[in-house]
């Protein structure tokens, strides 16, 4: 027979809004195993809450051998990018009521660059890539005695490019960069994009030439799915574009 306490406890737990998911995370050690495998966690939570308080949840209450990179957990330092069902999104962006959680929830790490342990890749040859396009301001002589000006359009031409954080979304969602991972990848070109088209800075011609190279720009087949990957909303594909028509054109 139903009791006032018992009626209470069941009308609170129908307006929970906890509930239980399932994340199936790709776990790698390569101390204990060669091969990488599947491991299912069922995890009590508000699907209101992030995939990263999902991977917080296991590894502080169920297993501390968990590995993930994050730091921010606000969508800033770019150290989360990890497969989520499938598809390239940050953990700290990724809301658990956005990815049917009555299905199971995939977690992997990014492809196209090896990885260490669980959901950490070695972002070594990403970093690479960038530092070869040269993503910082050149400009000889003429040292303003104040800031260096430049027009509101002058800026606009390039302000898409500066939202990047770095996260590799989307040369890890690039085929062509997982074929043999030589081609530069669009984060570097997006890069090299912010510099090219500054009116302040003196060497968009050298950095053409870099992204001219037989794995430069010209790799890029437009399948679009760094833009889809880019969680800044960076049009990335576009700005590629752009770069393969300033170097036919030479004008930037
Ligand atoms: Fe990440 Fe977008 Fe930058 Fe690519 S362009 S590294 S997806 S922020
Ligand atoms: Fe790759 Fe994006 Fe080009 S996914 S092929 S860099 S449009
Ligand atoms: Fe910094 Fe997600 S933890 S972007």
């Amino acid at each position: 027979m139903a009791t006032p306490v018992m009626d209470k406890v069941e009308a609170e737990a129908a307006s929970s809004p906890y509930i239980t998911a399932t994340f199936r995370i790709r776990r790698f050690n390569p101390e204990v195993a060669a091969e990488a495998y599947w491991e299912d966690f069922q995890v009590e939570i508000d699907p209101k809450e992030r995939v990263l308080d999902a991977l917080h949840k296991i590894k502080w209450d169920m297993d501390g051998t968990l590995t993930f990179r994050r730091s921010c957990a606000h969508g800033i330092c770019g150290s989360d990018a990890m497969r989520i069902n499938g598809r390239n999104r940050l953990a700290c962006k990724t809301l658990i009521k956005d990815l049917a959680p009555e299905k199971p929830i995939t977690v992997e790490p990014i492809k196209g660059l090896t990885v260490q342990k669980d959901l950490i890749v070695d972002m070594e040859p990403f970093f690479q890539a960038y530092r070869d396009v040269m993503p910082f301001l050149v400009s000889h002589g003429n040292e303003p005695t104040r800031e260096r000006l430049q027009s509101a359009a002058d800026r606009e031409r390039f302000d898409d490019t500066t939202k990047c954080i770095l996260c590799a979304a989307c040369t890890s969602s690039c085929p062509v960069y997982w074929n043999d991972g030589q081609y530069f990848g669009p984060a570097a070109i997006v890069n090299a994009h912010r510099f090219i088209f500054d009116s302040r800075d003196e060497a968009g011609e050298q950095r053409l030439e870099i992204l001219n190279d037989k794995d430069g720009v010209w790799r890029c087949r437009t399948t679009f799915n760094c833009t889809d990957a880019c969680p800044r909303g960076i049009e990335v594909t576009k700005a590629i574009q752009e770069v393969k028509r300033a170097l036919i054109t030479r004008r930037f």
